[in-house]
């Protein structure tokens, strides 16, 4: 099993990856560390803890990070609600710990641990700030984020994930550690329905539908696509099904300054370019996807 950590915004989608996460069992997961962004703290804290007590795996340690970006306050995401996780709105404690780039640091330092990131990347440049040496023995960052050929859905040139952070996301994407992106290249053309999630079977099915409504209707009237659009378990899956994913090698650096593309991500695309510093991954399976996730999520 691949050591993973998993840096997260609970969040529907981020919901969805940690299920599918858990669900493959092809991933030991060391930690869920939680980050501001989709929603506050201690809303993507408490959503954290709830999904695995859902999943059965209160074993997985849970440790809250960042309240706010590195620099700038936080913005939060539209679509998915007061909570960060309406539909199902849960009442737990989120029972923040504070010290999630001090344990991304000890258990990077460890050497053969993958750190996944579905949110912003503050906790992950803390990290980075603190302890360099400990982060270089990661063996890749994979993260969810950016926009390279298609437009941002934070500004019309940023992704949310990068927009909320961009001088975190700078200091990750300039970090010489083997790193892999998923943009929304790879992740928009992926479109769930209801009925998608109406075909899982077992205890997952009444959970997901439930979350899925809101989050649907969120995102049509935010975005304007009747879909529920899959970011954070598509980052998951590109993990999982490599075979399933088209990918590149490119240099990209991201935007601090711009007023108009702050958070854009900036591939640069000429023949004779910067040595590359990242895989992008930019095209996934739908299908082979699709049938997974749900085959997983039942199983
Ligand atoms: O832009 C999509 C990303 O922003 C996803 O990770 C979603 O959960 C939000 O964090
Ligand atoms: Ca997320």
């Amino acid at each position: 099993m691949k050591n993973i950590i998993i840096d997260t915004d609970p969040g529907h989608d981020d919901a969805l990856a940690i299920m599918l996460a858990v669900k493959s069992g092809m991933f030991n997961i060391r930690a869920v560390t939680t980050v501001a962004g989709n929603s506050t703290i201690e809303n993507t804290t408490r959503n954290a803890r709830y999904i695995l007590k859902l999943l059965g795996r209160e074993d997985i340690p849970v440790y809250s990070g960042a309240e706010k970006p590195l620099k700038r306050e936080l913005v939060q995401a539209a679509v998915h609600g007061k909570s960060g996780f309406e539909g199902l709105d849960p009442q737990n404690d989120a029972n923040l710990t504070g010290n999630a780039a001090e344990k991304i640091i000890s258990i990077a330092g460890e050497g053969n641990v993958t750190l996944i990131t579905l949110g912003p990347l503050t906790n992950i440049a803390t990290a980075i700030k603190q302890n360099p040496e400990a982060m270089s023995k990661l063996k890749e960052i994979v993260m969810m984020g950016g926009a390279i050929r298609v437009p941002g859905n934070k500004s019309r040139t940023a992704e949310f994930n990068i927009f909320v952070d961009p001088e975190a996301a700078d200091i990750v994407f300039r970090f010489p550690a083997k790193k892999t992106l998923v943009p929304l290249d790879a992740c928009n053309h992926v479109k769930l329905q209801l009925e998608d999630f109406e075909r899982i079977g077992g205890k997952l099915r009444e959970p997901a539908i439930a979350m899925m409504k809101p989050y649907i209707r969120n995102i049509k009237n935010n975005e304007g696509v009747s879909a529920a659009l899959m970011y954070d378990p598509l980052t998951i899956y590109s993990i999982m099904n490599p075979s399933a994913c088209m990918k590149g090698l490119y240099n990209v650096m991201v935007e601090t300054k711009g007023e108009l593309t702050s958070g854009m991500s900036v591939a640069d695309m000429r023949k004779k370019c910067g040595k590359p510093n990242m895989t992008v991954i930019e095209r996934i399976d739908s299908e082979a996807f699709k049938n997974d996730f749900i085959r997983i999520l039942s199983g």
